[in-house]
């Protein structure tokens, strides 16, 4: 799992003045807004008890811990504790890790890791959002299963007619031309020609009347930390779906897609819509679920490539340049849906960085990140 980047931990409208929790690279975060409708994100572990945040409740802008009632800013820092006789001082300590939020494409995304802004890779460009033609459904699903195999799953075209032979996968015609990436620092993409059956129910009666080419060109491509992005181009319009493979823990995803289409944009065809997004995400999950191992290997010779896996591969190697670069989250920084630990660490905030003095004072500690030079970290 890899810190440092803008993670879409939610949908947006799931976000209001009730406490919320996610969970992202094995740790548990609040969600909350402000009086300003302001999304603020904190580390879940209160630091008196570790108590969770997001069982307590919302008042004005800070969030009350259900068990002792210390209260955080959106901030991180205490600024109440109940228990204290009045003008007794709140320890600096008392502070929670607080994480920069942006609300985009109707999704929160959350700063997971301690990197100036300057220094954030970008948050990935989502055009359909905000264009009259798009019409969007929110689908998700959890996968017991590690991000990464999901992540590979739908950047990977050659399983198509086989585990999605009866949806939109041609059986007969299994071969993947060879395809070109376009990669960058954060995104490889790349243009498929791929053979597809013709579409069946209420899309089908769409197709009906339009001539159907022998290949489509699906785009299809990778955004980090954990983005897939299928553009599908139907007979009758295109069905472009972003794809979010929230890794909850290491062996566990949350799926989120926002599945756009410009076609039968009424409100009407939307169950229909996401019952094929869903249905495809089925056929998918026991494949997936049964991988071994479990967790990506780290090495690339440990499985073995064709061509038509090349947009897996860069994303292999790219990801093995950020966990040479210390951006790596995983063993002992996991502190959710492991088993039982005497301790916990935290993903670092930005505020670390800024005060090390600080830092060091923390309750929980940080695994990496922590006062390492701004510099190792902007250079790409
Ligand atoms: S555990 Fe949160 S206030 Fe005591
Ligand atoms: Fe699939």
């Amino acid at each position: 799992m890899l810190k440092n980047f803008w993670y879409a931990v939610e949908f947006g409208d799931k976000v209001g003045r009730r406490p919320a929790k996610v969970t992202c690279l094995g740790q548990d975060f609040v969600l909350y807004r402000t009086r300003r409708g302001e999304v603020v994100c904190l580390s879940d572990l209160c630091v008196h008890r570790g108590g969770a945040l997001s069982m307590g409740t919302v008042k004005g802008d800070t969030v009350a811990c259900p068990y002792h009632g210390w209260e955080y800013e959106p901030g991180g820092a205490c600024v109440r504790i109940p228990a204290n006789p009045p003008g007794r001082g709140i320890p600096g300590k008392a502070r929670v890790d607080s994480y920069p939020t942006v609300e985009r494409y109707g999704m929160v995304w959350a700063f997971l890791g301690d990197l100036p802004e300057e220094a954030r890779p970008p948050i990935p460009h989502i055009p359909e959002h905000g264009d009259p033609a798009f019409h969007a459904v929110h689908v998700e699903m959890e996968f017991a299963a590690n991000y990464e195999r999901t992540l590979e799953n739908v950047v990977d075209s050659a399983h198509i007619p086989f585990v999605h032979g009866t949806t939109f996968g041609d059986p007969d015609r299994p071969e993947i031309p060879d395809y070109t990436i376009t990669l960058d620092d954060w995104s490889a993409v790349a243009d498929i020609r791929l053979s597809s059956a013709p579409p069946r129910g209420l899309w089908g009666v769409l197709a009906r009347h339009r001539s159907r080419p022998e290949q489509v060109t699906v785009t299809n491509g990778w955004y980090l930390p954990n983005m897939v992005k299928i553009h599908i181009r139907l007979p009758f319009g295109d069905m472009i779906l972003y794809d979010f493979n929230i890794p909850i823990s290491q062996d566990r995803t949350l799926v989120k897609i926002l599945g756009f289409r410009n076609f039968l944009t009424g409100r009407w065809a939307d169950g229909n819509a996401r019952r094929r997004i869903e249905r495809i995400l089925l056929q998918d999950r026991p494949v997936v679920e049964s991988q071994r191992p479990e967790l990506l290997p780290f090495d690339l010779s440990d499985e073995l490539h064709l061509r038509s896996d090349a947009l897996q591969v860069a994303y292999r190697r790219r990801r093995a340049q950020l966990i040479e670069r210390g951006w790596w989250v995983g063993g002992d920084d996991v502190v959710t849906g492991d088993g039982p630990r005497r301790t916990a660490t935290v993903i670092p905030s930005p505020a670390r960085r800024d005060d090390p003095e600080l830092a060091r004072a923390w309750v929980h500690k940080a695994r990496g990140g922590s006062g390492a030079p701004v510099s190792d970290d902007t250079a790409t």
